[in-house]
């Protein structure tokens, strides 16, 4: 029993339910079934490697309740019709046969359907919405006699999951699903009893529980998940949230999930520039005005200690973890074991998860930029060794460090060579704390595995000549890449710094006025990060065009993108886009207009450059031909320039995939 978190760890009453503990899998879409909604053998899977993992319960993903208007996309998991019901029960059975409780999310996507342009989208109440406040979506009022069916449906297919055996089902009402839109005033106009207050906007949510209630019995249990608060005009206020709180506890509902934001302001998904835990305050104020079903509160909270925290001062009953559970399934059991530093963390960058759903290729699956065995089925967790070898690492990145921990485990003899400091490039990412203080996280992780592990690091240069004197049966190159230098005019005056420079020395004390060039996510996060603290920034970039300014950042996840681009703007970051810089002077910068080739002159106090890295190690040519066995993983593929951006993931990805093969 762990010493460090007892309230994580306290067995915990749900319904009819005695969980173990306070930790439940949030929901998440991973995108496995097939085309029809019926369940995959990953699917299964997926799950299987989550329930190993000691949660008390899982909520699996949101599941499409009948084959019209409630799906909403190709390969999300469906259960409206019988012959569904068999795939299910595996599924279910696959969770349960590791005492964890299986409940299944049943939604109906609502107006979010539109975002894949396939059918017409339904909503409370006729109207138009601008998508992206660009895009009209127009969205159809539902009828009374379809509010009728939808009841039935929901009931039929929360039927089904009883007969599947799930031990209870979850209603989605939130996150821009469709009984979110009868919540939420905005969407919902109608003047009928599903319209105008309150109490008449949650009424849909209330006869679905009701009928579902009729049909499986009121002994079934239902977990409601409602937004507690949108933060939007016309939106759910949180005075709101709680009145639909008090409205669903009469219902014999057994708990309630809750979650905050709105797709319309784009604050659903708790990213880096968040702080942890931002929809605490939502739960916290239901229990303070007395809501006694059992509150499920996520977004952020995937350090064990915030999660304890949350639980200790009393402002949730049980810790939603979504994110966290791809990134480490096991992250109950450590707890448990009082092990957190062995937990991998989410670092909260969207790119493995949301990014690969956005871009999805059904053979690649859901991912994880941490966990390169996420819903990869039947992945050994570490490949058997064929012979113990030797292994040389050059580079102490996430690339260096991944492949160092993977060879390692395997039983591999390791020795990591670093120059710097171990973590690499991290150190850079991980430049403002409150900003992308989940990279020092992962540092830190990284750390704490390479004092763990039997691996020999020798701090200093490694050469070819020593690599290969050492008489290494393999070697992996992790050395990264290095910035290009620019040959605009002005680049050696005293106030231009590259961003390596900046975010790798702390201690540079930059002007009032500072001109951040370059629209790559991580320059970007630096033109905010100096706004945030009060300088006036201007973003120039080559980048613009038909996209505007979605092109700036446009390297990083939707979510991170669309929230970076928001916040560079509220916090008054001016940015020109088309621009090249042409000339440093002493007082400013002058930018040229790409297409017009007009001049600017900008007046300002430092210039802060990048024009791209570059890999391709010397040390990887000279090593070519002359050690049995050579790799190269991570930035230093980078050929040239910026055309192939690459991230912290995929270098943990290389080192993992080279570490399992040698
Ligand atoms: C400012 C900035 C912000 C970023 N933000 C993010 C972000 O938010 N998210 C994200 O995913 N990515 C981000 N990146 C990119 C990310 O940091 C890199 O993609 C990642 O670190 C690459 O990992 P790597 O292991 O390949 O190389 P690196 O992290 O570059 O590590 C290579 C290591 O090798 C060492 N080395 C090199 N040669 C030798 C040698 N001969 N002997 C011994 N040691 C040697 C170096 O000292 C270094 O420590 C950012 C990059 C920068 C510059
Ligand atoms: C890839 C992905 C898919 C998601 N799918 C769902 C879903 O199907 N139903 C739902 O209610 N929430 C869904 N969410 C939201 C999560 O349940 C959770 O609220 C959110 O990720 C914040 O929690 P976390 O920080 O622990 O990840 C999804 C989130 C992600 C990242
Ligand atoms: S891809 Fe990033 S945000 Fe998503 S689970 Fe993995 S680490 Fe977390």
């Amino acid at each position: 029993m762990s010493k460090k978190y007892p309230f994580l760890l306290e067995p915990g009453r749900m319904g009819p339910w005695r969980l173990p503990n306070r930790i439940i899998m949030a929901p998440m879409g991973s995108l496995n079934a097939d085309k029809d909604g019926y369940v995959t053998e990953r699917a299964i899977e997926f799950y299987a490697d989550k329930a190993k993992g000691g949660m008390g319960l899982i909520v699996v993903e949101c599941t499409y309740m009948d084959n019209i208007l409630s799906k909403g996309e190709d390969n999300c998991l469906g259960l409206y019709e019988h012959g569904q019901i068999t795939g299910m029960a595996r599924l279910a059975s696959r969770i349960r046969d590791y005492g964890v409780k299986a409940v299944l999310q049943l939604c109906h996507i609502g107006h979010q359907l539109a975002l894949s342009d396939r059918y017409e989208s339904l909503g409370p109440s006729d109207m138009v919405e601008m998508m992206g406040g660009v895009q009209p979506f127009p969205i159809r009022g539902m009828t009374r006699e379809e509010i009728q069916q939808l009841k039935e449906d929901f009931a039929m297919a929360a039927w089904r999951a009883k007969m599947a055996g799930f031990d209870g089902i979850q209603l989605h009402g939130a996150i821009g699903h469709l009984i979110n839109m009868f919540c939420t005033p905005f969407y919902n106009q109608r003047t009928d009893e599903y319209g105008g207050s309150p109490e008449n906007r949650i009424r849909l949510m209330v006869e679905i529980i009701e009928a579902v209630q009729e049909k499986c019995g009121r002994g079934f249990p239902i977990i409601a998940r409602i937004c507690g608060c949108d933060f939007d005009e016309d939106g759910i206020t949180l005075e709101e949230g709680i009145l639909h709180a008090q409205i669903l506890q009469k219902t014999g509902i057994v708990a309630l999930h809750i979650v905050g934001g709105s797709t319309r302001n784009i604050r659903v998904i708790n990213i880096q520039y968040d702080p942890r835990g931002d929809f605490v305050f939502i739960s916290e104020a239901m229990k303070k005005a007395g809501i006694k079903v059992p509150i499920i509160i996520d977004g952020g909270l995937s350090t064990p200690d915030i999660a304890e925290q949350v639980l200790a001062e009393g402002k949730a009953d049980f810790i939603g973890l979504g994110r966290p559970m791809l990134a480490d399934p096991e992250w109950a059991r450590k707890v448990a074991e009082d092990r957190p530093e062995d937990i991998v963390p989410c670092i909260r960058c969207c790119m493995g998860c949301v990014g690969t759903m956005e871009g999805f290729d059904a053979a690649v699956g859901l991912r994880c930029s941490v966990n390169p065995r996420c819903n990869l089925t039947g992945y050994r967790e570490v490949a058997p060794l064929v012979k113990r070898k030797s292994v040389c690492i050059i580079g102490g990145g996430p690339g260096g460090m991944e492949a160092a921990k993977m060879a390692a485990k395997r039983g591999h003899e390791v020795t990591l060579y670093e120059k710097r400091k171990l973590g690499g490039m991290m150190h850079e990412a991980a430049f403002d704390l409150d900003v992308k203080g989940d990279i020092q996280i992962l540092i830190e992780y990284y750390l704490a595995q390479m004092e763990k592990l039997d691996i020999k690091i020798v701090h200093e240069e490694a050469t070819a000549e020593a690599v290969i004197a050492g008489g290494y049966d393999a070697v992996i190159v992790a050395t990264g890449a290095t910035p290009i230098g620019s040959k605009v005019p002005g680049t050696d005056k005293s106030k231009v710094h590259t961003f390596v420079e900046y975010t790798g020395d702390r201690t540079i004390e930059l002007g009032e006025t500072v001109l951040v060039v370059g629209g790559c996510f991580p320059n970007v996060e630096v033109a905010y990060a100096l706004a945030k603290k009060g300088k006036k920034v201007i973003l120039s970039s080559r980048r613009g065009g038909e996209n505007g300014m979605l092109e700036l950042a446009s390297d990083n996840s939707s979510p991170m993108q669309q929230r970076l681009l928001l916040l560079t703007m509220q916090h008054g970051v001016e940015i020109q886009l088309e621009m090249d810089l042409t000339e440093i002077t002493d007082d400013g910068a002058v930018l040229t207009d790409v297409g017009t080739k007009e001049k600017t002159e900008i007046k300002c106090d430092n210039v802060l450059l990048c024009r791209g890295y570059r890999g391709r190690p010397a040390i990887y040519t000279e090593l070519t031909g002359k050690v049995p066995e050579l790799y190269e993983v991570g930035d230093c593929q980078i050929s040239s320039r910026c055309n192939q951006p690459r991230n912290i993931g995929d270098a943990i990805h290389e080192g993992w995939l080279v570490a399992n093969r040698i």
